[in-house]
């Protein structure tokens, strides 16, 4: 999926913003650039008030890249900027990337996340559900471990 330039700065304002800094989960500009040139990787963005039209809103309130591999796909990136969170905005966009890979075709979805981030909440109440742990997986920049927990949602016909 070849994103618009616009769509690329739209994804990296909620990037910058969205990541706490001491768990470098944050991909740079040219991460995602090639994630997304590579074909199996799709995107999708979310305003401040909910749409997915941004017409001439300047403001992106969040954005999720997903990459599927036949009929699996996994969650990469999910992030809803600071400034836009605990309004709802992260269950919809979430709904719109679960209906999308649904449309699409995709029989699981896959997702890691850092223990104890409160995204799983989030995961939990759209069904996810936890199936193992990567023991001190991610390694700070201070050098502190943190478990990989790998969740899956299994979407049934
Ligand atoms: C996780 C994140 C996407 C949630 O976005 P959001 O727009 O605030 O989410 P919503 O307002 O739709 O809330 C969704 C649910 O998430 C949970 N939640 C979100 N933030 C929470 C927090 N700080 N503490 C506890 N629960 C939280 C709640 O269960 C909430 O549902 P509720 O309001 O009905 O109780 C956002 O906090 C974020 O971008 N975090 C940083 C990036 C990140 O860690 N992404 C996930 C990587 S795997």
């Amino acid at each position: 999926m070849i994103a618009p330039m616009d769509d690329i700065d739209r994804i990296m304002s909620v990037m910058d913003a969205a990541f706490p800094a001491e768990f470098g989960e944050a991909w740079n500009r040219r991460q995602v650039t090639d994630a997304l040139v590579v074909g199996n990787c799709r995107y999708g963005l979310i305003a401040p008030d909910g749409s997915a039209d941004f017409g001439s809103q300047t403001n992106t309130a969040g954005f999720f890249l997903g990459r599927s591999i036949l009929d699996e796909e996994e969650l990469l990136l999910f992030a809803i900027a600071p400034a836009h969170r605990r309004q709802g905005l992260g269950h919809k966009l979430l709904q719109r990337f679960i209906l999308e890979a649904r449309a699409n075709g995709i029989s699981r979805i896959f997702l890691e996340m850092r223990r104890n981030n409160p995204a799983s909440f989030l995961y939990a109440s759209h069904g996810f559900q936890e199936i193992g742990v990567r023991p001190a997986y991610y390694r700070t920049p201070a050098g502190t471990r943190i478990d990989a927990i790998s969740q899956e949602l299994i979407l049934s016909d």
